[in-house]
Order: structure tokens, then sequence, then C-alpha cells
């Protein structure tokens, strides 16, 4: 077996795709959890692109020891120097130059030559190792760079220190055996090969990112890039879950392993989805609903003589706990933080005590607490700071009556109420909290009801997402009510969004 790294690039190229974003908090949350998920390296953002990128680093960096925690940066002296200054309390900091080498990456986006990209790398990449002894270095675009120009680049790289060569399938337009072909190409073709590690990043726009990554691994790539659940640019990047899972299912195919504790995956997954305000297609394999539920007759019969007929994995391999031993309002506080520790939190005492009211409160709505609302509950700590909440309110409306709000928020312990009317409740909902508060500029691009649970009292969750001049903001709201949970949504969205505008 030969054992293959795994890259996380969730909190740099999933982060940077439209409507992912997310706060210092919550880029920590999810850089601890990768930690205990096993990846190999976290490429923690992009240093130069913004202050919010280097402070995330920074702490990163301080705080998530046992693995290699990078930062990305184009073929630029000053963005080498914003990645190495966001890594100095990194264990083990890697740099991450890149440049694109394709005809028409370095015509009409670079403008540049040929000569002058090769003089570039050679120039950034030696800078980067005065700097740095983890320099990786990206060919962006490589499927559709000319070979030879390619190998040419990769090998200056290589010379000028680059411990890592990667060959990003950028535009995701690859096939696996081109994908195959090309690696056994590099690693034919470029000088000093034999020292560094190769690696693939695979993007998915024609829905081929797991299967070209698995064969740039199978043709001798050492390294992997990939994200949790997949998120990143248009389609996403390859995910981490499959590729990881294609390797310990398929292991004997493939002969590789990585050091990754697949029983946290189902954990990862939550997160992430959870903070960027999304939800698992139904059918998404290891972590979608229905990744390891039996419909049709002859399937249940066939797993119940004996699982393997139809589960060519369990769920309890990627942490899917299907206990599912409902609380409900006699349950105590012991046994509420027993299961919550049973599925992976481990809350301080100030997160458990506020944790703990959530789950009273919604006891008293709902009869059986299930795991899902505990996820829930537990995963709402990230959503920042309060500096406004809901007090109450109360809405008309009907198919005869002009929808009207009233709503009382509370600030620093003081109330603040307004009325407003809309299209339908929530449009009134909304708009009377604007006029009490007023936020920054935004538009609110998207709105989302989600049903926690099953049954007529499941716990229904809210995402809205507003669009702001400094990129998007996610807003979550949690109750039995829709109407609270979407107003709990655009509180939560406009208090983050406060938030930004102070820091800005
Ligand atoms: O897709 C890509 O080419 C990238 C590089 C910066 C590695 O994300
Ligand atoms: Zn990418």
């Amino acid at each position: 077996m030969r054992r293959i790294k795994i890259f996380d690039t969730t909190l740099r190229d999933g982060e940077q795709s439209p409507g992912c974003s997310m706060n210092l908090q919550e880029k920590l949350d999810v850089a601890r959890q990768l930690q205990k998920l096993g990846v190999d390296i976290i490429e923690a953002g992009f240093a130069a692109s913004s202050k919010g990128d280097r402070d995330a680093i920074a702490a990163i960096a301080r705080e998530v020891k046992g693995v290699t925690v990078c930062s990305l940066a184009r073929c630029v002296k000053s963005d080498i120097d914003a990645a190495a200054e966001a890594l100095t309390g990194a264990e083990r900091p890697r740099i991450h130059v890149f440049i694109a080498t394709s005809d028409i990456h370095m015509k009409y986006k670079l403008k540049m030559t040929e000569e002058q990209v090769l003089s570039a790398v050679e120039e950034c990449v030696s800078y980067a190792k005065t700097k740095c002894d983890d320099v990786q270095f990206s060919a962006e675009d490589a499927t559709r760079s000319d070979r030879d120009f390619l190998c040419k680049v990769l090998s200056a790289a290589v010379k000028a220190g680059a411990t890592t060569i990667n060959v990003p399938d950028t535009v995701g337009y690859a096939t696996p055996a081109e994908m195959t072909e090309l690696i056994e190409y590099v690693g034919a073709h470029v000088d000093g090969i034999e020292n560094v590690t190769i690696a693939a990043h695979c993007h998915n726009d024609l829905g081929l990112a797991v299967a070209n990554s698995l064969s740039a691994l199978s043709a001798g790539a050492g390294q992997v890039e990939c994200t949790v659940n997949g998120i990143g640019e248009r389609a996403g990047n390859a995910a981490l879950e499959e590729i990881v899972m294609g390797i310990k299912v398929r292991g004997d195919a493939m002969k590789l392993e990585c050091g990754v504790d697949t029983a946290q995956i189902y954990k990862s997954s939550r997160l992430v989805y959870g903070i960027i305000g999304y939800h698992a297609p139904k059918n998404k394999p290891i972590v979608g609903d229905n990744a390891f539920s039996h419909e049709a007759g002859i399937h249940q019969h066939g797993v119940l003589n004996d699982r393997r007929t139809y589960e060519i994995m369990k769920p309890e391999d990627v942490g899917i706990n299907n206990d599912n031993m409902a609380l409900g309002k006699h349950s105590g506080r012991h046994a509420f933080e027993k299961r919550l520790n049973e599925l992976g939190y481990n809350p301080g005492k100030e997160q458990l005590d506020r944790y703990f009211e959530k789950f009273k409160e919604l006891a008293d709505r709902k009869k059986d607490i299930t795991d899902r609302d505990l996820e829930a509950i537990a995963s709402e700590h990230t959503r920042g700071t309060a500096q406004y909440s809901l007090d109450r309110f109360a809405v008309q409306a009907g198919n005869r009556s002009t929808p009207t709000c009233v709503i009382r928020l509370i600030k620093d312990g003081e109330k603040y109420e307004d009325v407003a009317i809309g299209d339908g409740p929530v449009d009134a909902a909304y708009k009377a909290v604007d006029k009490i508060i007023d936020p920054p500029a935004h538009e609110l691009y998207d709105y989302a009801i989600h049903s926690i649970s099953d049954g007529k009292d499941a716990l229904g969750e809210v995402t809205v997402k507003l669009k702001t001049e400094n990129g998007s903001i996610t807003g979550r709201g949690l109750s039995t009510d829709i109407i609270e949970a979407s107003i709990l949504a655009y509180i939560n969205a406009v208090n983050r969004l406060l938030e930004r505008t102070e820091e800005q």
C-alpha cells in the first residue's frame, strides 16, 4: 500500500466560492475538525487576498498543530511575504505558489509570454524557499497547457526548491484516462521529479473530479487536493469524503491508503454544511441522507439477511450513528451532555448551558428530540456574536389581509419595537427588522427552509444569504415555528453584517 497525502483546501478554494464564506471562528472550527479528521495539509487561505484571510491563517497556524498549514500565494513577491508572515506561528508551514501555464491563461489573463512565466516561477519559487522550507508549486490550468512547456516550468520549480508540484485540472476539463497519462508524463519528463511529491487538484465541472483525482493517484501522484463536501468554484472541487472512502473501500484495487480517520467524515461534512448554510442533496455519496438507506423491498430483504448484499461500506465507517435514541422534555442535563459527547460535541460549560437552554425550549414544543436536532443545536454557536436578539414578534397574515408584523428586538438590554407590512409575513418581519436596525446595504439573494427531522413538529431550519459589497453573508435560524426561524435567520445574518462592517 502506498500512503498518499490528503491536502484539504476547504478553507481556501472552498471558502472563496460564492455563498461559502466563513468568519474567523468558523474557519478555526473547521480547521480543528480537519485536524481530528487527520488530513495532512490544511490550506487555510490566501494571505494576500484580504485581512480576514491573513488573520484566519495566522490563527489556524498558531492553534492547529500536528498538521501542515499552508497559504496560497500568486507568483508575486508581496504575496509570498504575506503568506510567510501569516504562517509565522505554524509548526509545519507551507507556502503554495501558483501561476497559470496554459496558452489561454497566459495570453488573456496574465498577458505574459512563456519566457516571462518561466522566469517568474524561477524567481518566486526561489524567493519562497528563502522564507519556508516547504514550498508547493502549482501550474494553474495544467491540463490545458502545452506539455513540453508544462514540464519545463515544473522542472524549473523543482530546481528552485519546490518540494511538491501540483497539476491542477482548474476548469474540470480532463478525463480520467488523460489524467493518468498526464501524471505519468510529468513523472517521466520533469527533472528531479523523483525527489518531490506530485499532486493533483481537480475541479468538478464535468462531474469527474473524484475519478480524475483517483486516476492521478493511481498513476503515481502522492498528494490529492480536495474539499469537504466538494465545495468550491463553480461545480466545486473533488470531494474529500468520496476520495477517502474510495481509497478505503477500494484500497485493494488501487493499492493506496491515507491517514484520515473516516469516522470523522460525517461530522466534518455536517460542520461545513452547517456553516455555509447548505444541506447535502439526499443522494450525495457518503454523506447524503439516502446514502445508506434502502427503500426497495428486495434490497431491504437482502440487507436484513446480510448487510453486505447492498452495502459496500457501513454508516459507522463514516461516523453516522443510527442509534438515534430520542431525548425529550424529561431528559436531564446529564443525559443531554452525554448524548452530545457521543455525537462528538464537547462543549465548554458556558456553551453547554446555552445549548441546554435551547434544548429545553425545543423540548417544550417538540415531543422527541433526535440526534439531528441536537446536531443543529450544537452547530449554532458558530454563527457569530449577537448584537440584536429577538424578544418577541406577532404576525398577522391571510389570503385576504395585508401581512403585518410587529417585532421587538433587544440590544444591550434596550428594547426596540417597530411594525411593517409586506408581501407575506416573512417579508413584513424582515421590513420591521430593517426599520429597527437600518443595516448596511445588502440584497437578500437566497432563502431556504429545511426540516431537520421528521414529523409535523419537526425543527425547521431557515438559511438566508445576503449579498454585500464585501461578499456574501449567511444567517441561520432554528425553530419549530417557521416564521420565527425565518426571523432568527435574518437577525443572525444582519448581526454578522454589522460585525463585518465594524471589523472593516
Ligand atoms: O484550480 C486551481 O488551479 C487552483 C490553483 C490555485 C491550485 O485552485
Ligand atoms: Zn482550484
